[in-house]
């Protein structure tokens, strides 16, 4: 395997266990609000980015490569306002899409087709990924400014079922 794609896809794999770490955060935040509804979502987003994570340890290790596993980062970011992980998870997926853009040109460029066509699932990934948070936020704009609204959509995120990905390796 190209040794920059192999790089890149090892950086990957730290980074999704930093988005679950991420999310997790997420959670705990309204956990503390005592929003269990969007504590679930965000607690299942957590378990995605796990998933993302050992797709890509998988793949690498199917190819030959080893993986190197390092420290992952703290959360940095800070909520004060009920909107706020909101915001963040959108820029956060925006950003996870710039990541696997760059892997995807970096394949390309290698000419690794088996890479790509890996990749692929998570382009696709992101485009619903980018989505979801993208109405969530625009759900809160419309529905989360009184009680009655929070209520009803904290209980719709509470509904929120976890389920493999549908990319198994
Ligand atoms: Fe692993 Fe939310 O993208």
């Amino acid at each position: 395997m190209d040794q920059k794609v192999a790089g890149l896809l090892n950086d990957q794999v730290n980074k999704e266990l930093y988005s679950a770490y991420l999310y997790l955060d997420m959670a705990n935040f309204y956990a503390g609000q005592g929003l269990d509804g969007f504590a679930n979502w965000y607690e299942i987003q957590a378990k995605e980015e796990q998933d993302h994570a050992m797709l890509m340890y998988r793949y690498l290790h199917n190819n030959g490569e080893t993986v190197t596993l390092g420290a992952i980062d703290k959360p940095d970011k800070e909520f004060k306002a009920l909107p706020d992980p909101l915001k963040a998870a959108h820029e956060h997926e925006q950003y996870v899409t710039s990541l696997i853009n760059a892997i995807y040109d970096a394949a390309q460029a290698a000419k690794d087709h088996r890479t790509m066509q890996f990749l692929d699932w998570f382009v696709k990934e992101q485009g619903e990924e980018e989505k979801n948070s993208a109405d969530l936020i625009r759900k809160m704009e419309l529905f989360g400014g009184d009680a009655k609204g929070l209520y009803m959509l904290n209980s719709e995120l509470a509904g929120r079922v976890y389920s493999a990905p549908s990319l198994q390796l």
